[in-house]
């Protein structure tokens, strides 16, 4: 408070005399335009928003650390996992389909979007609070979002179109089981899992490959919100997930999730009954234990949302020496996506951008484009090769050969899938009660879908579990 004051001044650095009255001709007006102080303050202003993220465009973020406690250096060579080794963080927390200023305590998937700030660059893992997704080509992924989005016409959100399009995929079923089960709507941010969800790739020294799932189980313990308990809340609290992230980090409550791994040798994917890159299946922890190799926690709330948060761009082409990608053809669109989406909603240079920027020196020949702030390499040479010491490649980091074969088609990814036995092993694993609520759930999520469109979706149930179908149908007071 007793600070002493500074002189407000323009964008400029040009002292402000007066910033309560506009310059007139006389008391009464009108204003004249050589106020240029006014103009810059309003030009300033209708500039404010940038476009918010086409999906996950309401979240919450946290800074942490990543603690390596147990030791893979067996199947990764990456420095980030080499035992003891503490990690910066950053985790951004989302809902998937509301606008910016949707409310949190709605039944949505949550996002689980970490970068990681390693000394060999940024490694994102931008993951999900299921460890499943609703498809699995990203032929399909703008479709079903628009499904998520409102109704061109009415510009409300469609129950209508969601079951429309979830029992003509069902390929869906099984995120849906767990969008509708409890943990469909989490209690807030600190009380849920987080999961990699796709199977990505680890990389020993030895250059062996392996597939790896991430999973981070929350130690808040899991905790969930019925439809009415959420009703409640929204009723008097929009930002019920943020203030619980934002609050328990400011009352030095850090929330912490135990991360884990499942591990599968390359050539094992040839032999499991699902396919293992497919993104609709979990692999089943009685064949892939979970191996416990560190901590999270978060213990940092951001100074300014808009530069630490609105500004992240995560994108799973991030990876770092030892962790790579893997066949799953959704996470190879998405390799594509996010950096697209970053040039378009923060330009071309937003890895320069304070939040995204590497803790790791960072040498290229990118130069120029809209707002770049730095010093563009200043009279480096910007080209390569060159004869004047520029940057270069270093084959240490190739990863080993991908064994890859078939012909190119458009292959019927609904053909030969079992998109019933997880789900159902799902619907088995909950008790009467978990079960009970699924079923209102569902009863709820169909009001006022048509009949058609629900029996077909009751089709799905059915084949995953009678006792499902009838649970649903007894709750929508529908006979079979
Ligand atoms: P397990 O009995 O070993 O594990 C069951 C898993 O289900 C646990 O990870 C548990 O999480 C999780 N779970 C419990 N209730 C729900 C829910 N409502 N929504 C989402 N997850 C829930 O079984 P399997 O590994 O053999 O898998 C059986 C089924 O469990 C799968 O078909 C899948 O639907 C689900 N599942 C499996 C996961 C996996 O990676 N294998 C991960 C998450 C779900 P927690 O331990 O935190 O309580
Ligand atoms: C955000 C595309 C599937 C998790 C986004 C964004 C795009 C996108 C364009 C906005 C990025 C930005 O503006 O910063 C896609 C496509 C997918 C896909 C094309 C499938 C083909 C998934 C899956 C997951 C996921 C499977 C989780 C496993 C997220 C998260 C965010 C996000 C967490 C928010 C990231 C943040 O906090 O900034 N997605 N997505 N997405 N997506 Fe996806």
């Amino acid at each position: 408070m007793s600070k002493k004051k500074q002189t407000l001044t323009t964008s400029a650095g040009i002292p402000v005399a007066d910033n309560q009255n506009s310059l007139t001709a006389g008391p009464r007006g009108p204003l004249l335009v050589q106020d240029w102080q006014l103009f810059e303050k309003h030009a300033h202003f209708n500039r404010e928003r940038i476009p918010e993220r086409v999906v996950h465009a309401k979240g919450s973020a946290a800074f942490g650390t990543f603690k390596v406690t147990g030791d893979i250096t067996q199947y990764s060579k990456a420095k980030v996992f080499q035992p003891g080794t503490e990690t910066d963080v950053l985790l951004r927390f989302s809902t998937v389909a509301g606008e910016r200023g949707a409310a949190d305590a709605e039944r949505d998937v949550r996002g689980f979007a970490l970068k990681f700030y390693t000394e060999q660059g940024n490694w994102d893992l931008v993951g999900n609070n299921t460890p499943v997704f609703f498809v699995r080509d990203p032929y399909k992924f703008p479709d079903f979002i628009r499904t998520q989005k409102r109704d061109p016409r009415s510009n409300m959100r469609s129950a209508t179109h969601m079951w429309d399009f979830w029992s003509l995929s069902p390929e869906s079923l099984h995120q849906v089981t767990i969008l509708m089960s409890d943990r469909g709507l989490p209690k807030s941010y600190r009380h849920m899992n987080g999961y990699g969800s796709h199977t990505y790739s680890f990389i020993n020294a030895n250059n062996e490959r392996f597939w790896v799932k991430f999973h981070f189980k929350t130690r808040q313990g899991i905790e969930c919100l019925t439809d009415g308990e959420a009703g409640e809340i929204v009723g008097g609290d929009r930002e019920s997930h943020q203030r619980d992230l934002f609050n328990a980090i400011e009352n030095k409550d850090f929330p912490t999730w135990r991360v884990c791994v499942q591990i599968m040798p390359e050539a094992e994917a040839e032999n499991t009954p699902y396919n293992p890159f497919d993104l609709t299946k979990v692999w089943p922890h009685g064949d892939y234990p979970l191996i416990e190799i560190g901590e999270l926690t978060l213990n940092r709330n951001p100074e300014n949302y808009f530069a630490e948060v609105e500004q992240a761009s995560f994108s799973p082409a991030n990876v770092v020496p030892g962790i790579s990608h893997s066949p799953d053809k959704m996470l190879q669109f998405r390799i594509f996506s996010y950096a697209d989406a970053h040039r378009y909603r923060l330009g071309v240079n937003y890895e320069s951008l304070p939040v995204n920027l590497p803790r790791c020196p960072v040498h290229g020949y990118h130069r120029d484009g809209q707002m770049r702030f730095d010093g563009n390499g200043g009279g480096s040479v910007n080209y390569e090769p060159n004869s004047f010491g520029g940057p270069v490649e270093d084959p240490a980091f190739k990863e080993p050969p991908l064994n890859i074969s078939g012909d190119a088609d458009r292959y019927d990814h609904r053909e030969g899938n079992d998109d019933y036995t997880q789900a159902g092993d799902l619907f088995r694993l909950m008790t009467p009660e978990q079960q009970e609520r699924l079923f209102g759930n569902i009863a709820r999520a169909m009001d006022g879908v048509p009949e058609e469109i629900v029996r077909r979706q009751l089709e799905h149930f059915e084949k995953a579990d009678p006792a499902y179908a009838a649970g649903v149908a007894k709750a929508l007071g529908l006979s079979r």
